[in-house]
């Protein structure tokens, strides 16, 4: 009912805007007064986490594509090695595990069956298995060593809005405790990142509120029949997750890339106004990163390209190959895709309604899928 949606014509919509206080949710009472973690409900013993030689991450769609960005923020803040991988291809390839692996299981249902096989397959070999979920004991949170839950709130449409930016902000959380509790050289940094990622929520806040030339670039696009997506570094998951909700709300061909890989194939793909959305990194930072994709766009534009910018304010050298210019807020380099995602799901959502789809509920999909 229209009660249920809180106003909004659809529960995704709702549920948008309601991500500024679900990210505030989960990191609620998680930050002591010193501005460190306090995880006591990670029911592992900091003495087995200071062992652990390994991460690997389990998940399938949406919660995959956190997967895949919370590996850059783990090797990058613990020096554990960290690999994630589709649940649904992990156990049929014999993976390496034993009881020095930590196994990250993410899932917003708690009931994805893929997923739920390949946690029993790692506690099979020994693997400790912490599940971060959205929902209170679900079978993924009960079959698990221990659990670290998101707390999105219900989350009611098919596609993913909420639950993908708690799931980030609990990986981060992950990352950093680890980082904590094994003593990192990042030290400082992990301290400040706690900080910083106290004020995401409000980030997400400030990008909500310049969302309508999006939608308005996304009606202008109701007609076409493709959409390219480029990232690097954490901004090549936020690319598979916009092609992800293109897909599965827009029924449209939309592909996320490595744009480093472009020039490797996908470039052959590029023709007269093709929109392609490019998820720019932070020229503070990682520049070299920056540098390497602004000559990429440039690359795109002269072949036609339609490009969609998605840059820090600020971030000037974009401005002259950019045909949409869309700002985010500065943030740490490994947080912004807590702020980069929310305009592509603004975005798929506005192409949904313009082409006449069903937004809550895409055909052939389940909100969560129970079986193999
Ligand atoms: C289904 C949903 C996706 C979701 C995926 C994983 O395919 O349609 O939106 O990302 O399952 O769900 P989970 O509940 O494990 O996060």
């Amino acid at each position: 009912s229209a009660a249920e949606k809180g106003g909004y014509d659809y529960f995704m919509l709702k549920e948008i805007a309601e991500q500024p206080k679900a990210v505030a949710d989960t990191l609620l009472g998680r930050i002591d007064a010193a501005g460190e973690l306090r995880l006591d409900e990670v029911r592992i013993p900091d003495s087995v986490l200071r062992e652990i030689e390994k991460v690997v991450i389990v998940a399938c769609g949406t919660a995959f594509h956190a997967g895949m960005i919370a590996k850059y923020a783990i090797e990058h803040w613990t020096r554990i090695p960290c690999e994630t991988e589709l649940a649904s291809e992990f156990r049929y390839r014999d993976p390496i595990m034993d009881s020095r692996t930590l196994v990250i299981a993410i899932s917003q249902s708690g009931e994805t069956m893929d997923t739920l096989m390949a946690l029993r397959h790692a506690r099979e070999q020994g693997a400790k298995v912490l599940a971060i979920c959205n929902t209170n004991g679900s079978t993924i949170p009960r079959e698990s060593d221990a659990v670290l839950y998101t707390h999105a709130g219900p989350e009611v449409a098919v596609a993913s809005t909420k639950a993908f930016l708690t799931q980030l902000v609990a990986c981060y959380l992950v990352a950093l405790y680890l980082g904590q509790v094994r003593g990192t050289k990042w030290g400082d940094e992990v301290l400040a990142v706690i900080k910083e990622l106290s004020a995401m929520g409000t980030h997400v806040e400030e990008v909500l509120t310049t969302m309508e030339p999006v939608r308005e670039l996304a009606r202008g696009l109701a007609d076409k029949n493709t959409v390219l997506f480029l990232g690097r570094h954490v901004g090549y998951p936020v690319a598979m997750e916009g092609a992800l909700k293109l897909k599965e709300l827009a029924y449209m061909h939309a592909e996320g890339f490595a744009a480093g890989e472009l020039k490797h194939g996908p470039i052959a793909l590029i023709e007269e106004d093709l929109p392609v959305v490019v998820v720019v990194p932070s020229p503070r930072g990682r520049s070299v990163l920056h540098d390497k994709i602004v000559s990429n766009i440039q690359e795109i534009r002269a072949r036609g390209a339609r490009t969609i910018v998605i840059a820090e304010e600020g971030d000037a050298t974009v401005r002259p190959y950019a045909d949409h210019l869309i700002e985010i807020p500065q943030t740490p380099t490994l947080l912004q895709p807590l702020v980069a995602t929310v305009p592509l799901q603004v975005f798929a959502c506005e192409l949904a309604t313009a082409r006449g789809n069903e937004v809550d509920q895409p055909r052939n999909l389940a909100k969560s899928v129970t079986v193999e």
